[in-house]
């Protein structure tokens, strides 16, 4: 080994680099830098004995902690489901008028109840209970069977025309289909819904028509054809319509009617969600 080279100022060990005359020293590290270092390397080592660190082919070394980030998840999952079930405990005592009546549940159950809405209410009457042909709108203050909390609760429990034994019932007569009235009266009939909601037809008609209107559609329609919500008879004067709200539609609704048929939701959803959804229904804007 050739003889180390001193450097003459300082005494100090070269390491035998030179670049046009400067020489590079061979100074030791700093002590500080050397501990840090030490204890990098100490914790480093001491990190993977008592957490899960070495990968191998198959599986990985465990620690000595015994620690699993999955079973950290799984606790934290479980608490946030305790907190949960405390608010649907409640709910499910509760009725809907009470739970709507409490802030801290109805704010729960506002959340709750919409995405119970979004996942099996929305592909019929939309989303936020916008409505489409066939299917009522549910974000307005125009009901067929009530828009109170308990109405709201009834028709989802049981639907409307489904199989549930308390499902809501009623059924338009088929005027035209069964004979009751001729096909001159079912026009002037016609005529006459038209006018209800500010249409312009013949005079005579709708004199004719009214005198219909008075001897089949009152029973459940009403007096001043405002509707039966004990029955589902919609309103036929506010120009919302469920199907189509045109003559040639009138004359086949009362013709042979079509019926909108809504399923019963008790025992499809749990009783705390039958409950949520009713709220948030009640709150799309309509609830009286
Ligand atoms: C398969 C389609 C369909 C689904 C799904 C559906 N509905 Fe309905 N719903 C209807 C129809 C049709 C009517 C109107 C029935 C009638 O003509 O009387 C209705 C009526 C209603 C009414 C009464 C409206 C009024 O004016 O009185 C409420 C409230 C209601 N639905 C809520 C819901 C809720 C809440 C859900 C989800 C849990 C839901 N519906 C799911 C078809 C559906
Ligand atoms: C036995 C009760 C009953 C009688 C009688 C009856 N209706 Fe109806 N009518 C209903 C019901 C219930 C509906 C709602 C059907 C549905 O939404 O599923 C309805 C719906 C309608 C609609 C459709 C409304 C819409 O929003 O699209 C028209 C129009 C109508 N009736 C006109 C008449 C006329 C005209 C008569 C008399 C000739 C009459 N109805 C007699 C029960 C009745």
């Amino acid at each position: 080994m050739a003889e180390v080279e001193r450097d003459l100022a300082t005494g100090v060990q070269t390491t035998g680099h030179e670049w046009d005359g400067i020489k590079e020293l061979n100074n030791p590290l700093p002590r500080w830098w050397l501990l840090v270092l030490y204890a990098c390397i100490v914790y480093g080592l001491g990190y993977t004995i008592f957490y899960p660190a070495w990968p191998s082919l198959t599986n990985y070394t465990k620690g000595i902690l015994g620690y699993n980030s999955h079973a950290d998840y799984y606790t934290d999952a479980a608490d946030a489901a305790d907190a949960k079930k405390q608010f649907t405990d409640r709910i499910a005592a509760m009725s809907v008028a009470e739970i709507a009546g409490d802030p801290q549940l109805l704010e729960f159950s506002l959340a709750g109840g919409k995405a119970v809405f979004n996942e099996n209410c929305a592909q019929c009457h939309g989303v936020g209970g916008q409505g489409q042909k066939g299917y009522p709108v549910l974000a307005d203050d125009n009901w067929l069977w009530g828009g109170q909390l308990a109405d709201i609760e009834q028709t989802v429990r049981h639907g409307i025309r489904s199989e549930d034994p308390d499902a809501r019932q009623s059924q338009m007569p088929r005027f035209g289909a069964d004979g009751i009235i001729d096909a001159a009266a079912i026009g002037d009939v016609a005529d006459y819904v038209v006018s209800l909601s500010g249409g312009e037809v013949d005079a005579a008609a709708k004199e004719r028509g009214a005198t219909v209107f008075a001897e089949q559609c009152v029973a459940c329609h009403g007096e001043n054809a405002a509707g039966n919500k004990d029955l589902g008879a919609p309103s036929l004067t506010n120009n919302i319509w469920q199907f189509t709200g045109d003559r040639t539609a009138f004359v086949a609704q009362i013709t042979s009617p079509k019926h909108g048929v809504m399923p019963a939701w008790q025992g499809r959803l749990s009783d705390d969600l039958v409950k949520m959804v009713t709220v948030y229904v009640h709150s799309l804007g309509g609830g009286q």
